[in-house]
């Protein structure tokens, strides 16, 4: 979209900057933080500001300043000290970047403020907006300030089509900002786009008819204001269940290692089924087919007089465990296990866990195996079953005490199986 110098619908000699300021000196609240040009001040607010109302940054404000007038005070101040007098404003890492910044101009500037955006960019903590709202408001810098609020002001004037938060949309904002800015008051042109997205252009109701920039707003032309601004689609979290075979023989486990790509790449795991769905405890049996169960086991004990063992355990009935549950960002798991006990379960001490060697962690970690996904497959119509990383190399499977669990890395989701193990 190009970038708008001025806009046809106005009268003539009128520009949004005027509209803008006219409305916002009739209509500015009296804030203490508008009483002022030090830039000090002015960076104390705007971090106060940050994820608070004004209401209750106010009574803050001027503690913070009593105490810490000037960047000196705030750097020569202890932590412990700023963060009381902070207390009760919440997301103390603001008041920690801010003293950890004060300590830095202390150090390399003597206490002074940098007088530039771009020297402002330098301070730890100060990031653009920051520095965009201290060098308009206090310098006087024709540069743009874009918190929240002025992210949906200006989403709505342009009926912006792309999400607010991608790049693309920060880029063309800041630079539409800077062309309707006005040359002569640009702190106030900032500010006054904050007022309007704090007291009219509101998240739910705007007060569209006490806009001053309604004629320009092509939301408000399309009818389609409420749709601004557009936000990312976050990805639904995709439900797994993961149905664990717990193999153990004695004070040993059988445990394989996940592909070097993808979602806890190179991490080690019990071997099992995944249903790409949420399944229940009562489900999660009967999907397999018995000769599906028993492949699973094939990498693991070698001894195919095992298999005779785990049907007539089967026939007996499995008792399924769990289910624990581990969040990512994308993804869900439901984890449901089953433990078969080597020793106990079949027959005298023919299965010597003679597979899958010890758990080396270099040759683990040095050799690579051509991981091929295992295509989904639909089992009796209802489920998406994949399995987990069968036929690997040796050096992807081993039986390792639970003493040495340590030595391993195992995601963290297991945990809730291995204290059942261990206790
Ligand atoms: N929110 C962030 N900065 C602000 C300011 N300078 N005035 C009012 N609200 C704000």
């Amino acid at each position: 979209m190009t970038i708008q110098k001025e806009t046809e619908n106005l009268p003539a000699g009128s520009s949004v900057a005027d509209l803008l300021l006219t409305w916002y000196d009739e209509r500015k609240r009296d804030l203490p933080w508008r009483r002022t040009k030090d830039p000090y001040v002015i960076w104390v607010s705007e971090v106060m500001l940050q994820q608070t109302q004004v209401k209750t940054v106010i009574p803050y404000f001027e503690r913070f300043l009593l105490r810490f007038p000037n960047v000196r005070k705030l750097g020569e101040a202890s932590l412990e000290d700023v963060l009381t007098v902070w207390q009760g404003l919440g997301y103390y890492s603001r008041a920690r970047r801010m003293w950890e910044g004060a300590h830095y101009l202390l150090t390399q500037w003597s206490g002074r403020m940098p007088d530039s955006f771009a020297g402002l960019l330098q301070v730890p903590g100060i990031g653009k907006y920051t520095a965009g709202a201290i060098a308009s408001i206090a310098y006087g810098q024709n540069v743009s300030a874009i918190d929240g609020n002025v992210l949906r002001v200006v989403s709505r004037l342009l009926a912006w089509p792309e999400p607010v938060e991608a790049v693309k949309s920060y880029r063309h904002f800041d630079r539409q900002i800077a062309a309707w800015q006005s040359a002569l008051r640009p702190g106030d042109f900032n500010q006054g786009l904050m007022e309007l997205g704090a007291m009219v252009c509101t998240p739910v109701r705007p007060d569209c008819a006490g806009c001053p920039l309604v004629q320009v707003c092509q939301g408000y032309k399309r009818g389609d204001l409420l749709a601004y601004p557009v936000k990312k689609i976050k990805p639904q979290r995709q439900e797994v269940t993961r149905l664990t075979f717990v193999l153990r023989c004695g004070d040993r486990v059988y445990l394989q290692k996940r592909p070097p790509e993808g979602l806890l790449a190179n991490l080690w795991e019990f071997p099992g089924v995944e249903f790409l769905q949420e399944v229940s405890l009562s489900e999660a049996l009967p999907v397999l087919t018995q000769a599906e169960w028993l492949q699973l086991f094939q990498d693991a004990v070698t001894d195919r007089s095992f298999d005779r063992d785990v049907q007539s355990l089967m026939a007996r009935g499995l008792h399924l465990q769990g289910p624990v549950w581990y969040n990512f960002s994308h993804r869900r798991w439901k984890i449901l296990w089953l433990i078969f006990d080597l020793n106990k379960t079949c027959s005298g001490q023919k299965f010597a866990c003679e597979t899958g060697g010890e758990f080396k962690p270099e040759s683990a970690q040095t050799q690579k195996h051509n991981y091929e996904e295992e295509p989904l497959k639909e089992v009796e119509g209802n489920y998406l079953v994949k399995k987990l990383n069968q036929h690997l190399p040796e050096q992807s499977r081993c039986w390792i005490s639970l003493s040495d669990l340590g030595q391993i890395p195992l995601p963290v989701a297991f945990r809730g199986i291995l204290e059942g193990l261990i206790k």
